[in-house]
């Protein structure tokens, strides 16, 4: 088997969705850790949901309704230039420490995001943290009209780069994600980012369970639909040996 591509997801993946905590904690000193991980969750959901009803807003959008409603359900209060503020990190999101090295390390094989981001949330995000020189190409799910795990979006890697799915090492940390990209047919590496000891432990210790450790139960572990990835790995560096051993 030769890998042709490594395709990869953005919000989670390659990029940190918790580092938008700097901005919502300044913000609102104290609430940070709990916007934050509302936030996603809603997100998330909202994507699901307006898949079910055929409702499809564009991420950018997504992003701030799901955004509204933590704000509102907290209680909190804020004008435009706060909420607009919060949302502008979503554009400057921190890459994960070893992302520009494990991509650099791929290099000679077609390298590319496949994101439920909009294609200008997406396109700008990359511009501004450089994997707009590392990355051949950037697909937004938009066209499909629907978000993943729905199989006509992972469809885009054969009409965008012209690869079959078992040409493609698709890499993600979001079980729902991983799951559906390997009920789709291709290779997948899943980052498990929290080892279920490391989750076991943290629930042991805690008298009071964190909002981030509920947010690491819900969305970073792996899910029960009966799909393995092919790969687990803990970090992206851990990548290009893979898809070496690949071929
Ligand atoms: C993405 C979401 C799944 O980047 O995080 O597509």
């Amino acid at each position: 088997m030769t890998i042709k591509a490594v395709v990869f997801d953005a919000y989670g993946t390659l990029y940190d969705v918790q580092s938008v905590t700097s901005v919502t904690d300044e913000a609102f000193p104290g609430y940070g850790e709990l916007i934050s991980q509302i936030w996603r969750l809603k997100q998330l959901e909202y994507t699901w949901l307006r898949s079910l009803m055929g409702r499809y807003e564009d991420f950018s959008v997504i992003t701030r309704q799901s955004l509204a409603f933590t704000l509102r359900t907290l209680g909190l209060s804020f004008n435009d230039a706060v909420f607009d503020r919060i949302m502008d990190k979503y554009v400057h999101l921190d890459l994960y420490p070893d992302a520009k090295d494990a991509l650099t390390a791929l290099k000679g094989r077609k390298l590319a995001i496949l994101s439920n981001g909009s294609t200008d949330m997406l396109n700008a995000l990359v511009q501004n943290t450089g994997l707009d020189k590392i990355l051949d190409a950037t697909i937004s799910i938009d066209s499909t009209k629907t978000y993943k795990p729905n199989p006509q979006t992972y469809t885009l890697v054969e009409t965008k780069l012209g690869l079959k799915p078992h040409d493609v090492l698709f890499v993600s940390s979001n079980p729902f994600d991983a799951c559906g990209a390997k009920a789709f047919g291709f290779n997948v590496a899943w980052i498990e980012r929290v080892t279920p000891q490391a989750m076991a432990d943290e629930f042991k210790k805690a008298d009071l369970v964190r909002p981030l450790s509920m947010f690491k139960a819900l969305r970073m572990q792996m899910d029960e639909y009966g799909w393995e990835p092919d790969h687990r790995i803990s970090a992206l560096m851990d990548l290009p040996k893979i898809a070496k051993n690949a071929g």
